[in-house]
């Protein structure tokens, strides 16, 4: 199968430029020209435990250094990446609740950063709000100053903050339940394109109560970043950047407004890995980091997946699915049990979306037997549920594609986003419902600082895989979710958008502003 993927341009399905979809993604594949490596001949390997640099009373302190590396992804080739600490994931950040984490990121890539802890309950200042840069150093600050947030910014009226130079601290209060939460860039107009360079990366939160369940840990608790790439012969990640410098232009060629798409499949930046496992219980945290792809995952003649926890923490309960559908940005917190197969057996994760190199993930190979004292219980967490006789305030958002003097934008209500617009002001602490409805393609929604439970999916009952606290809900072209949502926590400004990272970078995004 050597080179099977090479010059893959297969299934991308034109319907008509910019609605295009393919695999049932909303975007466009973007063809390796680098040999691929044959799948299931790489070894699986997990991001780096970042160490803290020092620790107080109350706060674990991390220090991050954004930068250029060179990262060999395919063998033999060398590929640059835009890396948390030179790596791509960045490295691993573990927090217990009861205790701050404060991350100190220093910026020596060539363009401006912004840092946002997707699923963190976050202050706004700290929340990676997209015009809250940190520059480079000589990068003249005064040009993203006009375009920004604070244009018009009230002081006081918890806004985020300014342009800081070279550095900033984050300040993660994580005083919300354990859940797998991740970061990434999100700088105005070019979080797609620094995604994709290699900006993302898994922050593991624990609690007492999760520590108490008895669900697989240590080496058996392993999270799997999937994200789709394409490599160029001569080794590097393109991207079809309208400014490949990321500069000045934002945006990408006419073909790709719809999405990027890749051909080669990556769990932990490792293209079709392969993992070697014991026949006992494992526990896995996936995120689909990729940029417009959605996936839906199966064993091929292995067994379920185990759900024990969504985006925002663990269920009541835990559910079981035979395929598991994987929008952008969504995380699904499952245990995995091969303890009925056998020394030998290959247990095969596909993407029953995907189309030939894109229909394959990664492998499980059974290499031992082990002793195995962990279980999955059949309760898990009580779980609040919102109810709808507390809704205060009802909100239709609509995510569609417009053109504005020819300009085709993503936009939601048919705004495009501004850095200074409140599309809802919402009380803090009361239940609101929202309603989120999807139109040209399908498009995965997130909401910052708050998580929401679904209550309607189509104008009928919730999906499989809409259970439990979500931040992010995937949508279909036409499709409509219902969700009920208390922002509670902090006030100030945040936004919600399409996790379509090049939806996102055109527009579709939103503020709030809890009050
Ligand atoms: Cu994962 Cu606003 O982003
Ligand atoms: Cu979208």
């Amino acid at each position: 199968m050597t080179g099977m993927a090479r010059g893959f341009t297969g299934c991308a399905v034109d319907n008509g430029g910019a609605a295009t979809t393919t695999e049932s993604s909303a975007g466009r594949i973007q063809a390796s020209t680098a040999e691929l490596p044959e799948p299931f001949t790489l070894p699986f390997r997990v991001p780096a435990v970042l160490k803290p640099v020092r620790q107080d009373d109350t706060t674990d302190y991390y220090e991050i250094t954004q930068r250029v590396a060179d990262a060999e992804i395919i063998p033999g080739a060398t590929t640059e990446i835009w890396g948390y600490n030179g790596t791509f994931p960045g490295p691993t950040i573990v927090s217990e609740r009861g205790r701050q984490v404060v991350v100190r990121h220093r910026n020596e890539l060539p363009v401006p950063t912004v840092v946002h802890l997707h699923g963190g309950v976050t202050a706004p200042e700290h929340d990676g709000f997209p015009t809250d840069l940190v520059v480079p150093s000589g990068w003249d600050a005064t040009r993203d100053e006009g375009k920004g947030a604070h244009e018009g910014h009230t002081p006081g009226s918890g806004s985020p903050a300014e342009v800081t130079e070279v550095e900033r601290d984050y300040v993660y209060p994580l005083d919300q339940p354990a859940a797998t939460l991740w970061y990434h860039d999100h700088r105005m107009d070019f979080t797609g394109p620094q995604v994709w360079r290699g900006l993302a990366g898994f922050h593991i939160h624990h609690d007492a109560e999760e520590e108490a369940l008895g669900l697989p840990t240590g080496d058996r608790d392993v999270p799997l970043m999937i994200a789709d790439r394409t490599f160029a012969g001569d080794g590097s990640m393109p991207y079809p950047a309208l400014d490949p410098a990321l500069r000045d232009q934002p945006g990408v060629t006419d073909e790709f407004h719809s999405g990027v798409l890749g051909d080669c499949i990556l769990v932990n930046g490792v293209p079709w890995p392969v993992m070697e496992v014991a026949a006992v219980r494992y526990r896995f945290r996936i995120l689909n980091a990729s940029n417009a792809r959605r996936y839906r995952l199966r064993l091929d003649d292995g067994p379920s997946f185990v759900q024990v926890g969504s985006d925002a923490g663990l269920l009541d309960a835990p559910a079981t699915h035979d395929e598991l559908d994987v929008a952008q940005a969504e995380r699904f917190d499952v245990v995995i049990d091969f303890s009925d197969h056998s020394v030998g057996d290959e247990i095969t994760m596909v993407n029953e979306h995907g189309d030939n190199s894109t229909e394959m993930v990664m492998r499980f190979v059974v290499t031992r037997e082990e002793e195995d004292d962990s279980r999955v219980p059949d309760r898990l967490v009580d779980l609040e549920r919102l109810s709808t006789d507390d809704v205060k305030v009802e909100r239709e958002f609509v995510f569609e594609r417009t053109s504005e003097d020819g300009t085709m934008m993503w936009t939601v209500n048919g705004e495009p986003w501004s850095p200074d617009s409140v599309a809802a002001r919402t009380v803090h602490a009361t239940v609101e419902r929202w309603r989120f409805r999807a139109k040209n393609v399908e498009h995965p929604i997130h909401v910052h600082l708050s998580p929401f439970q679904i209550i309607e999916r189509d104008g009928n009952e919730p999906g499989p895989f809409d259970r439990g606290w979500k931040d992010t809900v995937n949508l279909g072209n036409g499709g409509r979710a219902d969700v009920l949502v208390r922002f509670d926590g902090f006030r100030g400004k945040y936004v919600f958008h399409c996790h379509n990272l090049e939806h996102e970078d055109m527009m579709m995004m939103g503020n709030f502003e809890v009050v």
